[in-house]
């Protein structure tokens, strides 16, 4: 299946966590670029070319972080199957997937969290992600 893995990272556990994950499915892998001061994002290729897409992000103040929202607000409509996987200090995936569903239209087929905690110290799991 043609996988693409999108992701932002602003501290880099996000973007550990997509890395490991493009190197194990061995598929594209996309960052999502955000410039704070004019709130825009680019990124280099285009969700709808792909079978499955798999958003990688932090969780802020329980929610999607304002670039992966402004990404969905702008490819959402090319997105056709999509994982959720969230890094965070403890909580919010609830809210990730809400957001998610409201900007997409439909659920996520999978939405797993990782604490930050867990990448930093290399003990956490990626087959829930993979499946
Ligand atoms: C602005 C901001 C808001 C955050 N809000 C939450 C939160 O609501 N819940 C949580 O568990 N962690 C929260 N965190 C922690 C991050 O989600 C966590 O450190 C994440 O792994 C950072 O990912 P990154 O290194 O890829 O940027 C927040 C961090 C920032 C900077």
């Amino acid at each position: 299946m043609k996988t693409l893995i999108v992701f932002y990272s602003k501290t880099g556990n996000t973007r550990k966590l997509a890395e490991r994950a493009q190197k194990a499915l061995a598929c594209e892998l996309d960052e999502i670029h955000f410039d704070e001061k004019a709130h825009e994002i680019s990124t280099e290729l285009d969700p709808a070319g792909f079978e499955r897409v798999i958003l990688m992000c932090p969780v802020w103040a329980f929610n999607l972080p304002e670039p992966m929202t402004l990404y969905l607000k702008r490819f959402g409509p090319g997105i056709q199957t999509y994982r959720l996987a969230v890094t965070c200090g403890r909580l919010g995936l609830r809210g990730c997937v809400s957001g998610c569903k409201r900007l997409l239209g439909k659920a996520p087929e999978i939405a797993v969290k990782i604490r930050s905690k867990a990448i930093q110290s290399g003990e956490y799991g990626i087959d829930g992600i993979l499946g």
